[in-house]
């Protein structure tokens, strides 16, 4: 049977604790690669830390949002670290997802949708005033359009985003309890899957508190 697949969200600016995580979460019943963000790739030792990683699935949440031309440059700039994977905001445009897709290389990049700590009401405070279906329908067509490998969206989008891109799907927002810290746009592990999620991502519901125990919570999840 194929592996259910998660990016742990490696969410510390210390080393030691991404060495427990990495010890802590290996598991043969389930397929895990390791997501590193902005506070890790911006630690003091994060990028030499993450450069010298071998065997592991990589992905560099780097959100990059920006102009054509520094996007392409960013991403040349990450070239040598040889991530699986890197994530771009889809909202900087068709003109610079293309440039980065350029720089990119073997890296799958991934283009993000609204984030899954937003919701209708505080995209109306940004000033988008069509509903978050209908962006993120628009998002998962750009991302068609620029050649992107992935996308990443909420469980309930997963469904609008196969309509137009047919490509890997990646979803953070899941949790297995009603705590949902900062995020508003929450499901469970299985509910992403049966949604048609590739690959879940989950941060604080794994590194925060026993790592082993937390990660037999998402088997036993997934099992019953
Ligand atoms: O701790 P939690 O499970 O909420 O972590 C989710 C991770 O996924 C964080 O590292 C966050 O930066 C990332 N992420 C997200 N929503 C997106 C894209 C990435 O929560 N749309």
């Amino acid at each position: 049977m194929r592996k259910n697949k998660i990016f742990v969200a490696c969410d510390t600016n210390k080393i030691k604790k991404i060495k427990k995580i990495i010890k802590d979460t290996a598991s043969s019943e389930i397929t895990v690669g390791y997501k590193f963000g902005l506070e890790f790739l911006n630690s003091v030792n994060g990028r030499k830390f993450v450069s010298s990683l071998k065997n592991k699935i990589t992905f560099g949440d780097y959100k990059i949002s920006d102009i054509p031309n520094t996007c392409f440059s960013a991403l040349k700039a990450v070239r040598d670290l040889n991530f699986n994977y890197i994530t771009i905001h889809i909202n900087c445009g068709l003109d610079s997802l293309k440039a980065a897709k350029k720089a990119s290389g073997k890296t799958k990049l991934v283009g993000v949708t609204v984030l899954t700590s937003l919701d209708n009401k505080s995209l109306k405070k940004i000033g988008f005033n069509e509903n978050l279906d209908k962006i993120i329908y628009k998002q998962a067509k750009l991302a068609n359009e620029a050649g992107l490998d992935a996308v990443v969206c909420s469980a309930h989008e997963a469904k609008i985003v196969k309509k137009v891109f047919k490509k890997e799907i990646i979803t953070p927002g899941i949790r297995m309890n009603n705590k949902f810290d900062d995020q508003k746009r929450v499901y469970t592990p299985k509910e992403a899957y049966k949604n048609g999620s590739d690959w879940i991502v989950m941060g604080r519901p794994i590194i925060k508190g026993n790592i082993k125990k937390n990660i037999q919570k998402l088997i036993d999840h997934l099992n019953q």
